[in-house]
This record gives C-alpha cells, structure tokens and sequence, in this order.
C-alpha cells in the first residue's frame, strides 16, 4: 500500500509540472482528485483490504497526500489563470495611437432643416406640434374641410386614392379637424408632414411636405394672421421683409388669402426671382369657415381662428436658391452638404 501512495505521489509530481492550460488542469483533477473516480479515492477504497489496526495510520497518510495534491494542484491552476489573463490581454491589446478610421459624416436635409427652423419659430409664439397621419379618409381630407363629394375645389389637389374611404392625405389641413374634434379653444397647434398630389414637374413633386398652422380663440382677427406671417417672413426670409395678402379662395377659409413676401433678393424693387413684382407668393391662408367649426363641434359665434399651409419645399427652395425640386429628392450628398441652417 505504501508503495502504491508513493507512487501515486511521484506521478503528482512529475504531471503537475507540466500543467500549461485550463484543460490539462481539469484532466489532472479528473485523473487524481475526483471524488469518485479519483485515485486518490481509489486509496480510500482499498483501505477495506487493511487490518482494523493499519487504517488509522493509512488514512492519515492518505489525507495527507490529498491536501499535500490540493494545494499542488491550486498553485498551478493559479499560474495557468494568470498565464492565460496575460495572453488575452496580449492578444487584445488596443493601439492607441493608431489613425482611426474615417467614418463619413451625414448632414441634415434641407427639408429637415426648414421643417426645424419653422417649428422653432411657431414654437415661440405658443404653437404645439400636431402630427397626423398620412393615409385618411375622406371625411377628414375633404368633406370636414367644407368639399363635401362632388365640390369643384376637389379639383385642385389631385387625389391618390386608396379605395372609395382611404386616400393619401393632400393636405395637412387634415389635421386641423383631428385637432378640433379632440380639444377646446384656445388652440394654437402647427402641423408638418408629408402629403400626397398627382403632379410631377420642376416645382411640383408627388410626394411633399406642408407645415400647417391653426389658432381658434375668442376675437381672433386677421390682423392675428397677418402679425404672425409678419414674424414667420422676417425670421425666414430676413428683417424688412414683409407680407401682404391677396384674396383667394380655399373652401375651408373665409376670406380666404394668398399670402406674398417682399422680394427679399430686390428688397421689392422686381427682380429675376419675383419675376419683376417685388412679391413672391408662398402660402395660403384665411379665417377658418365657420362650417369647418361647426363640424368639428365649435361653435363660429363664439370662437373664431385663422389658418395657413405652406409648402415646406417651396420654402426651402426660396430660401436657399434651389430651382429644381428634383434636387431634394435625390438623396445626392454634394448636394446635401451645403445647407447650414
Ligand atoms: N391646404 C391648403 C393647400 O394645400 C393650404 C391652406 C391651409 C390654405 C390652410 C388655407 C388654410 O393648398
């Protein structure tokens, strides 16, 4: 038996010095350690052979050998640990001072800078931003607008139909219903979003975008519209530019405007850009029709509003000289990098 436990020993010795990974460790403990299979239960086990008299003695001499391999066996798995820590990190290693490399930097859209300009400036006057969605019916779109089936002003926008009831809005004048149906005056709300038209030329694009604005209050006036496109005109277009409005029609509004800036290129004196007028139109405007209140469940002798709708587009391109809409379209990066706000 002592031999055995010797010998078990010396074979402790010789493998633990060779122990170099985390796998070779866990045959080691396998092979010697286990508590079932282990050798050095199999010692234990074979203490039946032994006279009552020699076990005592044997099982000592065998504990020991058991902590004497523990600890061996603790050792070297804390050096293969380290040793293997040290090569991770090794092989992890960051270069610090390497060149990173160039990522290519984005820039805002003209649109969306344009759409971010008008809603800080509405914001600061009090308006809240409402945004609708862009697949309708025709109740909202058209009938609670005052253009009931069959109305003539139909005819200018040129619908994409969904089926009979679901359309893809013309016009974010939408909204202003889902907003009158949902909350009382006082209202101030400006509401930018796609819209949808069949038409498709220099100017004109199937897809674009309008930013809608919509007060409702007691005594409001269109010297209230007038004094805000006055602000609108001169943050966009630049100090001394004003407005003026011209008489129009929309089935919605009553009066219903155009509403012209001063030619902010001639300062009014005519130019290529205001085509010699000394105007340039960019919106429509009017007070809200009373029928549009009346359906929406305000009543017109108490509560009056203003509303107006521009085309964000036609915005952007005044603004920044651009004369084809194509340009926004495109998703050209050369093109895209040029607009600061
Ligand atoms: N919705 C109109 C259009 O798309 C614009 C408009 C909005 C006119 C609000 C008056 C009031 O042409």
């Amino acid at each position: 038996m002592n031999e055995k436990i010797a010998q078990i020993r010396a074979e402790i010795e010789q493998k633990i010095t060779t122990m170099k990974s985390s796998s070779a460790l866990y045959e080691f403990r396998k092979t010697f350690l286990d508590n079932r299979e282990g050798k050095i239960t199999g010692l234990m086990k074979g203490m039946k052979d032994l006279s009552p008299e020699e076990r005592p003695a044997f099982g000592k001499v065998v504990n020991e050998l058991k902590s004497w391999a523990i600890s061996r066996f603790e050792a070297a798995d804390a050096a293969v640990r380290e040793a293997e820590l040290a090569k991770k990190n090794e092989s992890e290693r960051i270069d610090v001072t390497m060149p990173a490399e160039k990522r290519p930097v984005g820039a805002l859209h003209p649109i969306t800078i344009v759409t971010q300009e008008l809603i800080d400036i509405f914001a600061g006057m009090g308006f809240d931003v409402y945004e609708g969605s862009q697949i309708e019916n025709d109740y909202y779109n058209f009938t609670a607008l005052n253009t009931p089936k069959d109305h003539p002003a139909r005819d200018m926008q040129d619908t994409f139909y969904l089926t009979d009831e679901f359309l893809l809005r013309t016009q974010t004048s939408a909204g202003q219903i889902h907003v009158m149906e949902n909350r009382r005056p006082p209202i101030k709300i400006l509401s930018p979003g796609s819209v949808f038209r069949s038409d498709d030329d220099a100017t004109h694009s199937p897809m674009f975008t309008q930013m809608e604005g919509l007060v409702v209050d007691k005594g409001i006036s269109v010297c209230d519209l007038q004094g805000m496109l006055d602000t609108f005109a001169r943050r966009v277009f630049g100090e001394g530019v004003g407005t003026r409005l011209r008489p129009s029609y929309f089935p919605f509004t009553e009066p219903s405007v155009e509403v012209d800036v001063s030619c902010f290129a001639c300062g009014g004196k005519g130019c290529k850009l205001c085509k010699g007028t000394g105007w340039i139109e960019v919106l429509g405007a009017g007070m809200v029709n009373r029928h549009v209140l009346e359906n929406c469940g305000i009543d017109p002798d108490v509560y009056t509003g203003f509303a107006f709708g521009m085309g964000v587009e036609r915005i952007a391109m005044l603004k920044y000289g651009i004369n084809n809409i194509k340009a926004l379209f495109e998703g050209d990066m050369r093109f895209e990098k040029q607009f600061v706000r």
